[in-house]
């Protein structure tokens, strides 16, 4: 049975929670796993028809080792271990073939000259691609207000909306289907 599958990576629990949110629209459509980059398979499974993909932007990118260390130095976060997270599972996992995939980030409110080359989900989006995936909408930006959080008014329902979209979209296609 075809389901979805939603890999976050999360500092200060802000990407966590909109990967929950995703996750519960996506739920609306079809079966939904929600796991963190260190749990999530190496291997992701073929009836999984949908991937999303998310977690903060860091230094106009994606979380790195050396972006999270500055997070634990200069933010106090509580991170056990810096070396992996959700590029470095996107570096190694295995995709079924076919598989339709969204990205997200969670960022700072910038003007929009610094936002279009500020969020992580470019990289995200490129390296989905480069494992052979079908971006199967843009990618999303849900806006934090502080670098610890909270998220912004608003993103957590506009986090639900995107996973009934992206769940009402895999739906309508059939198994073979991408892009
Ligand atoms: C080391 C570090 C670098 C950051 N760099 C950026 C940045 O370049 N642009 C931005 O919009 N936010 C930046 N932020 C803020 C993060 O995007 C914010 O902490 C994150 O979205 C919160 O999500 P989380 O709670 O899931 O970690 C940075 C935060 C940290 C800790």
């Amino acid at each position: 049975m075809a389901r979805a599958l939603v890999v976050y990576e999360s500092v200060f629990g802000d990407a966590k929670q909109i990967a929950l949110a995703i996750a519960e629209g996506l739920a609306t459509r079809l079966p939904v796993d929600v796991v963190s980059a260190r749990d999530a398979p190496a291997q992701v499974p073929a009836e999984v028809r949908m991937l999303v993909v998310g977690g903060p932007t860091h230094a106009f990118g994606m979380p790195e080792e050396a972006t999270r260390e500055s997070a634990i130095e200069d933010h106090g976060a509580e991170i056990p271990d810096t070396s992996f997270g959700l590029h470095e599972w996107l570096d190694t996992v295995q995709l079924p073939p076919h598989i339709n995939a969204a990205a997200f980030d969670t960022r700072m409110d910038h003007p929009t000259l610094i936002t279009k080359l500020d969020h992580a989900a470019r990289i995200e989006e490129k390296l989905l691609r480069g494992l052979g995936a079908a971006l199967a909408a843009p990618a999303e930006h849900f806006v934090v207000v502080d670098p610890e959080g909270p998220l912004a008014d608003g993103e957590e329902d506009r986090a639900r909306r995107w996973g009934t979209a992206l769940g009402e979209l895999v739906a309508a296609r059939p198994a073979n289907a991408s892009g």
